[in-house]
């Protein structure tokens, strides 16, 4: 039996006058591979650092593994193991110290604490390295230690912000792999990003978020179902026109409709029976077509859409 181990119910979160998240709720359940998707300034950061128990909340509920965050923050905090989009600066601390220093500060320091981190090292590739300045490492280096170091505690929810990017192909594999390991051993793993391509042939569900609200979620043979819905029905006439627009402009499931030269593009909000009746009722108008379907669109071009600016959508 799946069990939703994170459930965010009507978070709400500003910083003086922004509306980071906006009424956002969301489960997550246990052992998945969640991908939070959307465009910079969406609330990625804002939502995976209060999940991490960096950012209090404004309204809303938040429990984690049946903890409630608000009065449980602290054993939140040892469940909940954050990776931050930005590695900061480490003068003059090696690899090696860089770890002992995190298992000091999570109070986790004792005789195991060497064969630990050389262990975590390894797994992430870094072992060679562990005497190299954390300074000098690449980029690619640099988010493997962070990752390491978010490992020191073992937690069972891992909340990585924006791991790949600026990755090369070779550094964003080899982080896809770590994490795909880490999900086979059960952690519960979310992880953002902007670039959706990054996220599909990993993760085993997705949330997209816009302007601090979820505007889609579900696994991901879900969301494909429903992209198919939200593809929009392109009608192509050969005349009778006005007649068409009229019944279009008339049928409930139509949300919106743009002309383009003799093609119609309507906004369907309707299953496959309320489509064979709007063609019915098409061919009712005498009109001839010789088009009639949805367009086939792929995963990126439904969340270019979701995501585009609403001004830009010519809408009749
Ligand atoms: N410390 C802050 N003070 C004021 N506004 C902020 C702060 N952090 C984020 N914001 C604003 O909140 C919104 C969401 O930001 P963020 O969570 O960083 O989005 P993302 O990670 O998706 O790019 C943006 O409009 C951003 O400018
Ligand atoms: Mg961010």
């Amino acid at each position: 039996m799946v069990s939703i181990v994170i459930d965010i119910d009507g978070v709400c979160k500003s910083y003086k006058n922004v509306k980071a998240l906006d009424n956002f709720s969301l489960h997550i359940d246990k052992g998945e591979l969640f991908g939070l998707i959307g465009p910079n300034g969406a609330g990625k950061t804002t939502f995976l650092k209060i999940l991490a128990g960096l950012l209090n909340i404004d309204e809303g509920k938040i429990t984690i593994d049946g903890n409630d965050m608000q009065k449980n923050r602290r054993k939140i905090s040892e469940i909940v193991g954050y990776m931050p989009d930005f590695f900061g600066v480490y003068d003059n601390l090696k690899v090696m110290e860089y770890m002992e220093f995190y298992c000091a500060a999570y109070y986790i320091y004792d005789g195991d604490t060497v064969k630990k981190i050389n262990n975590l090292l390894e797994r992430v590739g870094l072992l060679e390295k562990a005497d190299m300045y954390v300074d000098q490492l690449s980029r690619g280096m640099k988010q493997r230690l962070c990752l390491a170091r978010t490992l020191l505690q073992d937690p069972p929810i891992l909340v990585l912000d924006e791991p790949y990017s600026g990755l090369d192909v070779y550094n964003r594999n080899e982080m896809k792999r770590l994490l795909r390991e880490l999900s086979d051993t059960g952690k519960t793993i979310i992880v953002s990003s902007h670039i959706l391509n990054e996220m599909t042939d990993m993760c085993t569900s997705l949330g997209v978020i816009k302007a601090g609200r979820l505007v889609l979620t579900g696994n991901i043979d879900n969301i494909l179902e429903k992209v198919n819905n939200l593809n929009p029905l392109l009608i192509e006439v050969v005349d009778r026109e006005e007649e068409v627009i009229s019944l279009l402009k008339k049928t409930k499931e139509v949300k919106s409709i743009s002309i383009n030269g003799r093609k119609i593009q309507v906004e369907f909000d309707g299953n496959n029976e309320a489509e064979s009746i709007l063609l019915k009722n098409i061919i009712d108008t005498g009109a001839m077509i010789n088009f009639f379907g949805r367009e086939q669109r792929n995963l990126e071009g439904l969340f270019m859409d979701i995501t585009k600016k609403e001004k830009e959508k010519r809408i009749l």
